[in-house]
């Protein structure tokens, strides 16, 4: 036997044990009638403190921590719920005193940001935020690309959004357990390096449930393929280091082959970064991990012989196991105390978590406790009920493993009961009475009163189930959002293609036939693109109306791109993913095209119909400076070669030349319908963060950017000598750069009246955008 396969029966041994003392528990009376009795005086102590409740059930969830605290109940909520976080996921003890103190300690810090943030707390831009304050925006930033990577990477058949959320959430663990086991006196640097490695640890081992778990559950692979993807696993964990992946034949060859890789590199990250004795530990956890899940994993629903050891000692295994691997990432040494707590709480969790998921259970024939259970009872009265089981199991955690602690007791029977209450919720009336009839069986002295809490709007939700939904509902939100905004870029698009093109003129016509040269090719269209919708979000405006805005904007923006262009200035050969102008025509041609364009633009927005004269006069004083100014940026940029810029001068520059851009595409339609000044002083401020963003992304291109994608050369900073973020930062750096603007442009939108999603959109393409 090699030291897997004995830690594993010695880890199975120990799970027997915990398996008979429930087993005995069971068949006792007096553990359930106390567990009743419990809840019974549980539900007393509710009634005390729930006078308003039943207005706090239409609040909804944007508001929902305000009016908490204008209720008093917010303390009590943050309680509970960072309370459970140390019983549960950390494998605290509530009664020891320093634990109490943290409890408390962090539901204040927390109070804090939630009451200035609200929801915001847990925007990617509000993360950066504490990012930057720990000092590891590098590390976060990584993430952030990675988590992106992962889930752009996802088949349809995989749940992408549950996905994203488990990988977040499992870094959050294995960084929570890394920040409670530092010393109070650890000095900055070393808090840094140890959150850092916490997160890309946290990454690395998170990555193992899309891409090994759910894999396995899912049709992605046939049974056969799943067998040999199994062995791959086992040889990972057994040698450290992934194998080769055959050549799957299979349409998911290429989600497969970035499995593998990305699997590689994150067992070479923990294969390097933990020391001898934890990297045994964290294999042989995985191991016992992985095989119990297996055990679990090959059983078959129609199949009516299983016996309850059979069912139950797998999901002991996993359950623990999943969670004692955590602490074998993180530099803490080894507590006993905490390890058995956590090897206690594990069929708990499985138990509430399986009971949620019955009916998906169902459906995907997977056996649980619950769905064998729904199956078989009727023809097996030896199968051990598992709801019942679970109130042993609760029953044991209070008793036993917390010593009858009031207030542990407490935080265990909210939990469950919130559990409850959202599973009533979601299944309505008629299914969960339907269910109960099921599980009652031998537990019916508790069903009443089950009955009654579940019912009652006592407020016993939790922060991470706030945050859970928080997740799921941002990510389909954003989805929607970013749908809508792909749709109107569309339509756009379209309008200006009809109508961008210059009518030939007379003479020669060498110019406009230069002029619409250029503009034919495959341009973005960023800039009037967020006019339009500004145009229209904030102004109920439609497309047609600011038309000749729209045209005037990209005149312009494609004169300066001549310009650029131009041997005497970047001396690029190719833009949009075409030869540049001077090469197709001559120079003294693109000059010519450049001024008539930008005579054009003015021409353009002289035509405007149907809005106040006086606004579009001064619409026009500014948009006319702003280009002067515009000027001044280019010269900075061309002049950037003989002295490298210091970031200061680099920020002013970049404003100039491109800042300024994105300011009047967004100040254009402001000012045509007057806005006050405040509101102009905001888009600015928005203005400048975005087109900060936009440039230092430009210069990202430059440097890892694809000629395919980004169609103009690439590395040309570099061979001009300029400055700019990548040539003078570095991309790390710039990176962190781009992320500040990204964060500040996200908190300017607060200021806004109308729906500003349009432009949280145009901030993640900013950031995201590959040409
Ligand atoms: C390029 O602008 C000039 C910069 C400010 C970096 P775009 O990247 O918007 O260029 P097109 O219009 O899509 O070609
Ligand atoms: C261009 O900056 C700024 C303008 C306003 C034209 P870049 O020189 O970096 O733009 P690309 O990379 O050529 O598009
Ligand atoms: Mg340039
Ligand atoms: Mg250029
Ligand atoms: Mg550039």
């Amino acid at each position: 036997m090699n030291k897997f396969e004995y830690t594993y029966k010695q880890k199975e041994s120990e799970a027997l044990t915990y398996y008979k003392k429930l087993r005995e528990n069971y068949q006792r009376e007096d553990c359930l009638i106390e567990m009743r009795d419990d809840l019974i005086e549980w539900e007393k102590q509710q009634k005390k403190r729930t006078a308003f409740t039943t207005i706090a059930k239409v609040i909804d969830d944007k508001n929902k921590l305000k009016w908490l605290k204008k209720t008093g109940e917010l303390d009590q909520y943050l309680d509970r719920s960072i309370s459970y976080i140390y019983l549960r996921d950390l494998g605290y003890s509530l009664i020891d005193p320093a634990t109490k103190a943290r409890v408390k300690n962090v539901a204040q810090e927390l109070e804090q940001s939630l009451l200035n943030m609200g929801e915001d707390t847990f925007h990617f831009a509000s993360l950066f935020r504490w990012a930057q304050k720990e000092g590891v925006e590098q590390t976060y930033i990584w993430l952030y690309e990675k988590i992106k990577m992962v889930s752009d990477h996802m088949p349809e058949q995989l749940d992408r959004d549950n996905a994203r959320r488990k990988l977040i959430k499992l870094i959050a663990g294995v960084y929570m357990h890394e920040v409670e086991n530092m010393p109070e006196d650890i000095s900055r640097v070393d808090r840094r390096e140890r959150l850092a490695r916490a997160l890309r640890l946290g990454y690395c081992y998170g990555l193992t449930y899309p891409f090994i778990d759910d894999l396995l559950d899912s049709a992605i692979l046939t049974e056969e393929e799943k067998s040999l993807f199994s062995d791959i696993i086992r040889t990972t964990i057994k040698t450290g280091v992934v194998p080769k992946f055959p050549s799957w034949n299979n349409a998911y060859q290429d989600f497969l082959q970035f499995i593998q890789c990305e699997l590689e590199e994150a067992f070479q990250y923990i294969h390097q970064t933990l020391d001898e004795e934890k990297k045994e530990d964290f294999f042989l956890q995985a191991y016992v991990f992985f095989t119990a899940q297996e055990e679990d994993r090959v059983k078959s629903l129609s199949n009516n012989y299983y016996t309850n050891k059979e069912i139950y000692l797998p999901i002991i295994l996993k359950s623990s196991s999943s969670r004692l691997i955590v602490r074998s990432l993180i530099q803490a040494k080894t507590d006993v105390e905490i390890n058995q707590r956590i090897f206690y709480y594990g069929i708990y969790n499985q138990l509430a978590d399986d009971f949620t998921d019955l009916f998906l259970d169902l459906e995907n024939k997977a056996v649980t406790p619950y769905t064998y259970y729904l199956t078989y009872y009727k023809e097996r009265d030896d199968l051990i009920n598992p709801f019942k089981l679970y109130w042993i199991v609760t029953h044991f955690l209070i008793r036993h493993v917390y010593d009858g602690d009031g207030r542990t007791k407490k935080v265990i029977l909210d939990r469950a009961m919130n559990g409850l209450k959202r599973l009533r919720n979601r299944l309505g009336e008629e299914g969960f009475r339907e269910i109960m009839g099921i599980y009652e069986k031998e537990i019916d002295q508790m069903i009443p009163i089950i009955d009654r809490v579940t019912k009652r709007e006592f407020n016993i939700d939790f922060l991470d189930k706030f945050i859970r939904d928080q997740i799921l509902t941002t990510m389909s939100e954003e989805r929607a959002a970013k749908r809508k905004f792909q749709a109107q870029a569309e339509q756009i698009k379209t309008l200006l293609t009809e109508n961008l093109t210059i009518a030939k003129e007379q003479w020669t016509g060498v110019v406009t036939d230069a002029v619409n040269y250029s503009i034919a090719n495959n341009g973005k269209k960023l800039r009037p693109l967020m006019t339009a919708m500004l145009a229209k979000e904030a102004y109920q405006l439609t497309y047609e109306e600011v038309l000749p805005l729209l045209k005037s904007l990209e005149y312009m923006h494609t004169a300066s791109l001549i310009f650029d262009d131009l041997p005497s200035q970047d001396n690029a050969a190719f833009r949009r993913a075409s030869p540049t102008l001077h090469n197709v025509y001559d120079h003294a041609t693109a000059e010519l095209a450049g001024v008539y364009l930008s005579q054009k633009a003015i021409e353009s927005q002289a035509s405007l119909k149907g809005f106040d004269p006086l606004a579009i006069l001064s619409m026009m004083q500014y948009s006319t400076r702003m280009t002067a100014q515009i000027c001044e940026g280019q010269a900075l940029d061309l002049a950037s070669n003989k002295e490298r810029l210091t970031e200061e001068a680099l920020t002013k520059m970049c404003y100039l030349k491109t800042g300024l851009g994105f300011e009047v595409a967004l100040l254009l339609p402001m000012i045509l319908m007057s806005e006050t000044e405040t509101n102009q002083a905001y888009m600015k401020q928005f203005a400048y963060h975005l087109g900060l963003a936009f440039q230092i992304k430009d210069d990202i291109l430059d440097e890892e950017g694809a000629f395919e994608e980004i169609g103009k050369p690439v590395q040309l900073d570099q061979d001009n000598e300029r400055s700019t973020f990548v040539t003078i930062l570095g991309v790390e750096n710039a990176k962190k750069a781009m992320w500040e603007h990204y964060a500040s442009g996200y908190e300017v939108l607060k200021e806004f009246s109308f729906n500003t999603m349009f432009l949280q959109q145009l901030l993640d393409y900013v950031i995201h955008r590959v040409k």
